[in-house]
């Protein structure tokens, strides 16, 4: 059994040590990226307060021609898009850029892709190998502004630690 919690009153920087060093002990000597990255959604959902999804999206080809666009992958959430394009909403435009979106409020980003009506804030992160963007990271907030740099900085470590496992 695992049992991966973060200890109680953890300041930010504390809180993304331990949920990195749990998704290094999940994910160290497995090789299905599948796997990696549903184990490493769920420790999102356990460590990280007010969100209301939390997962992958991975860059993979279109359904039709040789594009590639972005791909759902595990996640704990409700329902989301399926598809969507390199450079269209917050993941795109992680995934185009190759960087990180911290968006306090969602309604005033331009393209912004509504899954769920209650998301107020987003913090997408690109997860790069070998100098090309592989997957997002992408979590969501009921709470406006609930992402803040260090955020940003705890999420950045979790992707670079990924980027040779998922
Ligand atoms: N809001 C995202 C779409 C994905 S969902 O939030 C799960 C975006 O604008 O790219």
């Amino acid at each position: 059994m695992f049992d991966f919690k973060p200890e109680a009153g953890a300041d930010p920087t504390e809180l993304y040590r331990q949920l990195v060093d749990a998704a290094d002990a999940l994910t160290s000597d497995e090789p299905d990226g599948v796997a990696n990255m549903a184990n490493v959604a769920s420790l999102l959902w356990e460590f990280l307060p007010d969100l209301n999804w939390a997962g992958f999206y991975r860059v993979a080809p279109a359904k039709k021609g040789d594009a590639d666009e972005l791909v759902l992958g595990p996640f704990v959430g409700r329902p989301a898009c399926i598809r969507i394009p390199i450079g269209g909403g917050v993941c795109g435009a992680a995934a185009a850029s190759g960087k990180t979106q911290r968006v306090e409020d969602v309604h005033a980003f331009p393209g912004h892709i509504a899954c769920d009506a209650a998301s107020q804030s987003e913090l997408v992160v690109p997860v790069v190998r070998d100098g090309q963007v592989i997957a997002v990271i992408d979590l969501d907030s009921p709470k406006s502004a609930r992402f803040v740099e260090a955020d940003a900085a705890g999420v950045e470590a979790l992707a670079a630690l990924l980027s040779n496992r998922i």
